[in-house]
């Protein structure tokens, strides 16, 4: 019991630089003193003491603003940070060491029983006020962006923005954070707007951009031929679109998701 009380204090001082002694962690970090309510309720729970369960995890949701249902399984070294307004439902399941924020709800889309919360696997952080709902997996070592609503499977290493949740980073660039120092100690930017994850909506926009910017050139050179030979009156370029961009974190600064190729630091026309 006290090698696990270690390890999980021990996991609140790798992910929150704010943390300054033992002592103050095990007196005031909720998230912590849900996880170890948590323990307790699952136990009862198990043990088919079940209303117990419920009036204690009730009473751990009185201290700490996070609702644990004692059904959940919660793994090792896993770490709520701030805490208030957690929800985690009865069938979910959460791998070791994940990291959750204030505001993520864990919860189910329909109210049949059975599986209806997702399964979340190891090294799994949830942005703060996300929603992951269903019975869906969330891959290994996957991010979820802060106020994200994810209704889908997530595959390993993957990061997931938005409403609805898209994938923005695959294993392969998660392979290239990992190896960052920094990342390797923040491990997570809650807000989901690094350098290298550019906002898919933007970045789609800026993709039509250079396409209409593209064809309007085209249409433009097609004109004045036909204009020369008297055919047709000139056709006016919208000097507007020149400057045309929906600016993302990335697009502007990270040469990972510029393309220089193109105008407007999306794909050019024809990827
Ligand atoms: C919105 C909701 C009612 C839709 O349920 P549904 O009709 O079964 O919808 P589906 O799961 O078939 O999804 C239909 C589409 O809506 C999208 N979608 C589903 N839920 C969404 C949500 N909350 N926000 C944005 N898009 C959502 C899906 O991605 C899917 O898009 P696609 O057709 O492009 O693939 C449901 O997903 C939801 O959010 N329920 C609330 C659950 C909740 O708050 N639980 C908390 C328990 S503690």
């Amino acid at each position: 019991m006290f090698d696990r009380l270690r390890e999980d204090i021990a996991s609140v001082f790798e992910r929150d630089p704010a943390a300054r002694t033992r002592f103050e962690v095990l007196t005031t970090y909720p998230g912590l003193h849900a996880v170890l309510a948590h323990r307790a309720t699952h136990w009862l729970w198990i043990h088919d003491l079940k209303w117990p369960a419920r009036v204690l995890s009730n009473v751990a949701r009185l201290f700490t603003g996070i609702e644990i249902h004692p059904g959940a399984v919660i793994g090792r070294r896993v770490f709520i940070d701030h805490g208030m307004g957690v929800v985690i439902g009865e069938t979910a399941v959460i791998g070791d060491d994940c990291t959750l924020y204030h505001g993520v709800t864990l919860g189910g889309t329909s109210w049949q029983k059975g599986r209806r919360h997702p399964t979340l696997g190891r090294e799994v952080v949830v942005g703060a006020g996300a929603k992951v709902l269903g019975p869906i997996a969330i891959g290994d070592g996957a991010r979820i962006g802060s106020n994200a609503v994810v209704v889908k499977t997530v595959p390993p290493g993957a990061t997931v923005v938005g409403i609805p949740g898209r994938i923005i980073e695959c294993e392969q660039d998660a392979d290239r954070r990992r190896r960052a120092d920094t990342a390797a100690r923040i491990g997570f930017d809650a807000y989901g707007a690094t350098r290298d994850t550019p906002d898919p909506v933007a970045n789609a926009i800026n993709r039509l951009l250079d396409h209409i910017h593209h064809m309007d050139s085209r249409l433009e050179a097609m004109s004045r031929a036909l204009e020369a030979r008297g055919i047709m009156d000139h056709f006016d370029h919208d000097a507007d679109l020149d400057a045309a961009i929906i600016d993302s974190p990335s697009a502007a600064d990270s040469p990972a998701v510029a393309v220089p190729t193109a105008p407007h630091g999306g794909a050019p026309p024809s990827a």
